[in-house]
């Protein structure tokens, strides 16, 4: 029997992947496994965390039966919700472990959480399939500071165009997403407040947007992402931004 929609979210613990998570416990037809290194103090019926480093290949590995069940649903959505903004700095000095760190989190984990999405799920065509990628606007902007940011980001954007490049070919009916969630009030912004501005010139307009309240809140970013996946169909491309819907 069908069991309604199940939610893959990264990154539950905080920020934008909290607020998915904690809209998505409103509705009681959505089942939501959540991946991040803290545990979150939700007990809900319809959530379980696993406790991953998503820089933790081999621990990733084992988890990988956990997060993706076996079961019927209505609907099956992988968030690549987790992320890290990296060490801010100029070339010259970063260092060796923070670059590597980056990519992981930010463009090789959601990777392999893609591969295993794609082949558990490429049979399932009664069921809407859908792989939402948090990105970010820095994927096409070169800001000083955010080399590794920016690469990792827009990394992952091309690895989703490509995933739905083959997903058309092969005719699984997956539909895959990178949507970038606007300027957004979470501990991300926070440390990127705390560089400092030898390393990141762009730091004064950063302190401006939340010393003017221009920064949007972590439930109206969850907000725009759900919308996404619940309109996907009136959604063209793969390159997504909530600040244009
Ligand atoms: N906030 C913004 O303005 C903004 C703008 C553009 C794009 N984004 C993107 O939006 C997404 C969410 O960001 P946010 O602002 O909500 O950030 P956040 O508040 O810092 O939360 C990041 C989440 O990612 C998880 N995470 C980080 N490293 C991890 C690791 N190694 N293994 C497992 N989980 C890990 C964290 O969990 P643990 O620490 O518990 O592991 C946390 O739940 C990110 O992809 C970010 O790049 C944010």
């Amino acid at each position: 029997m069908s069991q309604g929609s199940l939610f893959i979210i990264t990154g539950t613990s905080k920020g934008i992947g909290r607020a998915l998570l904690t809209q998505l416990l409103l509705e009681s037809t959505s089942r939501v496994i959540g991946v991040s290194r803290t545990n979150t103090e939700v007990t809900h019926p319809n959530y379980q965390h696993i406790s991953c480093d998503l820089t933790d290949f081999e621990g990733m590995e084992n988890c990988l039966e956990k997060i993706f069940p076996d079961g019927e649903f209505e609907s099956i959505v992988l968030i690549n919700n987790a992320g890290w903004i990296g060490e801010i700095a100029h070339m010259g000095n970063l260092s060796n472990q923070s670059i590597r760190q980056i990519f992981e989190v930010n463009t090789i984990a959601p990777a392999i959480m893609m591969n295993a999405f794609v082949k558990k799920h490429t049979q399932m065509k009664g069921a809407k399939r859908i792989v939402v990628n948090v990105s970010s606007g820095a994927a096409s902007k070169s800001l000083d500071g955010w080399s590794g940011y920016s690469a990792s980001k827009s990394a992952l954007n091309m690895l989703t165009q490509t995933a739905q490049t083959e997903a058309d070919l092969n005719q699984n009916g997956i539909r895959f997403f990178a949507v970038a969630p606007g300027v957004v009030d979470t501990e991300m912004q926070l440390e990127i407040r705390n560089a400092s501005s030898t390393d990141f010139s762009s730091l004064p307009k950063f302190i401006g947007l939340k010393e003017n309240n221009q920064l949007s809140s972590p439930e109206y970013a969850a907000d725009k992402i759900l919308y996404l996946i619940k309109n996907a169909e009136k959604f063209e491309g793969v390159i997504q931004d909530v600040r244009d819907f």
